[in-house]
């Protein structure tokens, strides 16, 4: 049965590197025997120019469609005085939100090959993996009521609501858990309990929800603590499961332990494990349509498709490889580059397909 790709790419680099991606596709296509079918869609300041909003209700049709979805990166500086609502931003937190993608996994790698590109001493950070699991359709990103209103003195005040109801604790926590179950079983919970009620009711249902995998080591954390130990010691975490805007902050601090944010892909999935696959930087408007930009990031987001979401771990498998080979053959885009030749976004989406195409014969 052929698979349907929906392809978003947005704004911004989200062009260059998705291309970058469906030559990874198209070689899986024709030497792998992927089946699968593509189906394009604008997203963000594209589907904003193109239809007069960020998530157009032909991109959502396509995307409720599809059995998983590609996704490049949304926004630039031309949209920034956009109303709220019509903000690229909004057209991916809708996209989340329409389809239930409440399990958001954002893996942080050091490649050994890119050792020396953290900012830490490389002994903190050789060999690490941590997977950070986000929770992405609550919490105060969107908690109702939310607004500015003024106040009877004629001032102006700000405020969200963070909130969380049991069952959204509940299945995030199992998603966390699940993927502890097949990684080292250490499991970080992290909170802001000795403040926050929403914390102390998170914080309930985990160790609850804890009961059910003895086999998983959990232990809870405040979050300053843990964006501190983040950066003093990463290597003693395995999993960290948070909520949406903790999650949202601690997965740019991993990301960045890795010294290289364009090496980094995510998930976030439904709970049949329907997913939407993007890399973990954004649209850098700064160096788009350039061909610098890194599109390993998005090419390592489409293995995690074929391994969570279309039942192909062995293709998984061969991208990643192939992506080391690549690293190992000295193959660096600028991001990466230390002193080495520099290559171009499409130079380095042709060498993951000469790679891959090697290991096929
Ligand atoms: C991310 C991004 C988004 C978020 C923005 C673009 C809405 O920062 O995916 O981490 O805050 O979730
Ligand atoms: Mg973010």
């Amino acid at each position: 049965m052929s698979s349907k790709i929906a392809v978003l790419a947005g704004d911004g680099i989200g062009v260059e590197i998705i291309a970058e991606a469906v030559k990874v596709i198209q070689c899986l296509q024709q030497d792998f025997g992927l089946a699968a079918e593509l189906e394009y869609a604008a997203i963000g300041g594209a589907g904003y120019d193109q239809y007069g909003k960020p998530l157009p209700d032909e991109t959502l049709a396509i995307c409720e469609q599809a059995d998983a979805i590609l996704f490049g990166a949304i926004g630039g500086p031309e949209y920034e005085d956009l109303q709220r609502e019509l903000r690229p931003e909004k057209g991916l937190l809708n996209l989340r939100s329409a389809l239930s993608l409440f399990s958001n996994l954002r893996p942080a790698i050091l490649y050994p090959q890119l050792a020396d590109a953290s900012s830490l001493k490389s002994e903190l950070v050789a060999g690490l993996d941590i997977m950070i699991v986000r929770e992405l359709t609550g919490g105060i990103y969107f908690g109702q009521p939310r607004g500015i209103r003024e106040l009877e003195n004629g001032e102006r005040e700000g405020f969200n609501t963070l909130v969380y109801a049991e069952h959204e604790i509940e299945r995030i926590a199992r998603s966390a858990f699940d993927i502890a179950m097949l990684r080292n079983r250490k499991l970080c919970s992290v909170d802001k309990a000795n403040v926050l009620e929403v914390s102390e009711l998170w914080r309930e249902v985990l160790t609850r929800v804890a009961g059910e995998y003895p086999q998983v080591e959990l232990s809870h954390m405040y979050v300053d603590n843990a964006s501190m130990q983040l950066v003093r010691a990463p290597k003693q975490f395995d999993v960290i499961v948070t909520t949406n805007l903790f999650g949202d902050i601690l997965s740019d601090t991993a990301a960045m332990l890795t010294g290289s944010i364009g090496m980094l892909p995510s998930a976030s999935l439904d709970k049949n494990g329907k997913g939407l696959y993007e890399p973990v930087h954004g649209s850098a408007p700064d160096i788009a349509g350039k061909g610098i930009a890194n599109p390993l990031a998005t090419i390592l987001s489409l293995a995690m498709m074929l391994r969570y979401s279309l039942q192909q771990a062995e293709l998984a498998q061969q991208i990643e490889t192939a992506v080391g080979n690549v690293l190992n053959q000295g193959f660096r885009t600028a991001d990466i580059a230390e002193g080495e030749h520099t290559v171009s976004t499409a130079d380095m989406g042709d060498a993951v397909v000469a790679a891959l195409r090697a290991s096929a014969k």
